[in-house]
């Protein structure tokens, strides 16, 4: 939150500073004076003296310097929740993971994704947030503030990303067993590469090429996983997990748990309880370890 990567975040990170400043200016100057009084002139002072710093060091000072603060952080608060003018991204908070659809037009239909965040530079985007079962709390600190994603309502922010780069989020509200393991990766990119991505992404699943992917396509199917997962072109249409159609060309599995190699999906997929403690995920260590391989390898090259 220190090193911001877009326009709230910078605010912020200027409000931190000389919220600091000011405190540090402070506690200097009042340890100063408890020192000056007590060890340089522990003299008694004139009753005059004594009323005009009581009133001065007292009243005024602190009035004027707390006055100035909270004029200076009041002013900074506007362009915190300004309305964004593009791009609409509504993130639903799950156990534990994140619904992510993309909105490019609010009256057209959604391009959905999961447990990762893409968003262009050089514009507000407004991100819709909501949560189902529990709260939540959505967090990109290097981009802005937090807020929290409420079941049965509906909150707001927007963000303005400057910097083009791969960034982390964070869920900030305990939300049960895998809290803490409930990320997600952030990528931001130029609006034209982010322009391409989002069409790349609409598109549906990219077929098995492979002996070994096509097996692991079988073993998809078979194994009932379409009932919870949606790969796009394929019979798969299930909503209760994350949408998988790219899946391979996230950053992160598991949101922002795991990298997002062959290996640990074999992981992922042997025994998830051990990786995300309480995640709705069922095991699928039956599966022999070839079958886990190709499932891994499958599941790698939808991009
Ligand atoms: Cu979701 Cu903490």
């Amino acid at each position: 939150m220190l090193a911001p990567a877009g326009r709230d975040a910078a605010v912020l990170s200027d409000l931190f500073w000389v919220m600091l400043t000011g405190a540090v200016v402070l506690w200097l100057l009042m340890n100063g004076l408890m020192l000056y009084v007590t060890r340089i002139n522990p003299e008694k002072m004139s009753r005059r003296r004594a009323e005009v710093l009581i009133l001065g060091g007292g009243v005024i000072f602190p009035a004027v310097t707390l006055a100035a603060l909270l004029v200076f952080s009041l002013s900074e608060m506007p362009q915190q929740r300004a309305i964004g003018e593009g791009l609409i991204v509504k993130v639903t908070g799950e156990k534990w993971w994140w619904r992510v659809e993309y909105w490019p037009d609010p009256d057209g239909s959604p391009i959905v994704s999961a447990n990762e965040i893409r968003l262009p530079t050089g514009q507000r985007s407004e991100i819709e947030l909501g949560a189902n079962e529990v709260i939540h709390s959505f967090w990109i600190p290097v981009l802005g503030g937090k807020t929290d994603m409420i079941p049965g309502r509906k909150t707001r922010m927007s963000l303005e990303p400057t910097e083009v780069g791969n960034f982390r989020g964070q869920c900030t509200e305990f939300c049960g067993l895998s809290h803490a393991l409930m990320a997600f990766g952030v990528v931001v990119e130029s609006p034209e590469d982010f322009k391409a991505w989002l069409e790349r992404e609409a598109t549906d699943a990219v077929a098995p090429t492979d002996a070994q992917s096509r097996r692991g396509k079988e073993i998809f199917d078979g194994s009932g996983c379409g009932a919870c997962h949606a790969v796009r072109g394929t019979d798969a249409t299930g909503k209760v997990g994350p949408d998988l159609t790219h899946l391979g060309s996230r950053t992160t599995l598991a949101a922002g748990t795991l990298p997002m190699t062959v290996s640990a999906l074999e992981d992922w997929l042997r025994d998830p309880e051990r990786l995300k403690p309480g995640a709705k995920m069922p095991a699928y260590d039956h599966l022999s370890p070839a079958d886990l391989t190709s499932l891994a390898v499958y599941l790698r090259g939808l991009e």
